[in-house]
């Protein structure tokens, strides 16, 4: 009853912010995040200057060398003053749902920068559909130390080629955990946005200094709702930058890359978090 009472007040606000009929409201125009079609954006190769990358695996004694001293890196968006450092899930740049995303981060006024996190040899099948067995080899060839460096080369090419300052990090899934490594103090990046991040550290949250944003689905096995809470109670007691946490109901693990858009609860939940993470990214960085 109390929520009829309010009604009429609440349609004077919306008519007082969108003159005309709902259609015409700015936040009901979806049109810059493209969820099918060809992705519009370029690969280049980048060297960062930093010739003993491999070198850094080599000393490990691991059998393959996963680090290049040349990354691949998928670029989009038209020339700008700030940009956005697209960390892919496990299936990598070559995914086109992850190509479009960033093409839509273009389209919203940002250039947009993907690292290859995974030179070439992207999962095909998900993290949370793997065996323990496939899963401790993908994520052992992908170690924190070698994906960072991945990711400080497309960081590079932004800062020294591009020469912008202004920079947000986007991950999904894999790359969620390091979004969050990469708002720690003095990297670089000033906000970020975590879609259901997986593997990602208590220490990694702690150790933020910047404003974060995070996406979670209701069904995610590779953050369920016990270790939501748990990131969101580090969140509210042991940081003190800006964050804000939404959970979209009816999504599962992948969602905010790769819903099923035939579903409207899905699509809602893949839209509605690309804006969250650009109205962050508008607002912080
Ligand atoms: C890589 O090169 C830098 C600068 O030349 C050097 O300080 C560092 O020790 C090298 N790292 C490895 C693992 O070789
Ligand atoms: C978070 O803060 C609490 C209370 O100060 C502390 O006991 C806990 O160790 C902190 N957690 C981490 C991961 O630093
Ligand atoms: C939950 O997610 C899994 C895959 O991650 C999917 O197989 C299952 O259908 C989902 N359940 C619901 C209720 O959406
Ligand atoms: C996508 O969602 C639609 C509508 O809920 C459903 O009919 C279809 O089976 C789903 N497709 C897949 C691949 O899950």
């Amino acid at each position: 009853m109390l929520g009829s009472k309010f009604l009429p007040a609440l349609w004077s606000i919306g008519f007082s912010l969108c003159a005309t009929a709902s259609a015409t409201c700015p936040v009901a125009d979806v049109s810059i995040i493209a969820h099918t079609g060809e992705s519009v954006g370029t690969e280049v190769v980048h060297n960062n200057g930093k010739p003993n990358l491999s070198q850094t695996a080599k000393d490990r004694r691991r059998e393959v060398v996963l680090i290049p001293s040349s990354v691949t890196l998928y670029t989009t968006g038209n020339p700008s003053d700030k940009a956005v450092l697209y960390l892919t899930d496990i299936f990598g740049i070559q995914l086109l749902e992850n190509r479009l995303l960033a093409d839509s981060f273009g389209r919203a006024g940002y250039f947009v920068v993907a690292p290859d996190l995974f030179n070439g040899t992207p999962a095909t099948v998900d993290l949370v559909d793997m065996t323990p067995v496939q899963r401790e080899v993908f994520l052992a060839a992908a170690t924190p130390e070698d994906t960072d460096a991945l990711i400080a080369t497309g960081l590079d090419y932004l800062q020294n080629v591009k020469k912008i300052s202004r920079i947000a990090t986007t991950g999904y899934c894999f790359g969620g955990r390091f979004a969050f490594r990469w708002l720690a103090e003095g990297t670089g990046v000033s906000v970020g946005f975590a879609a259901h991040p997986s593997n990602l550290q208590n220490e990694e949250i702690v150790a933020i200094t910047n404003p974060v944003a995070i996406a979670h689905a209701d069904n995610d096995s590779a953050n369920p709702a016990a270790r939501q809470a748990e990131i969101n109670a580090l969140l509210l007691k042991n940081t003190t930058q800006p964050y804000t946490v939404s959970l979209y109901g009816g999504n599962s693990h992948g969602f905010g890359v790769r819903a099923n858009i035939s579903d409207p609860r899905q699509k809602f939940g893949k839209e509605q978090a690309f804006f969250q993470a650009v109205r962050f990214f508008d607002t912080w960085v």
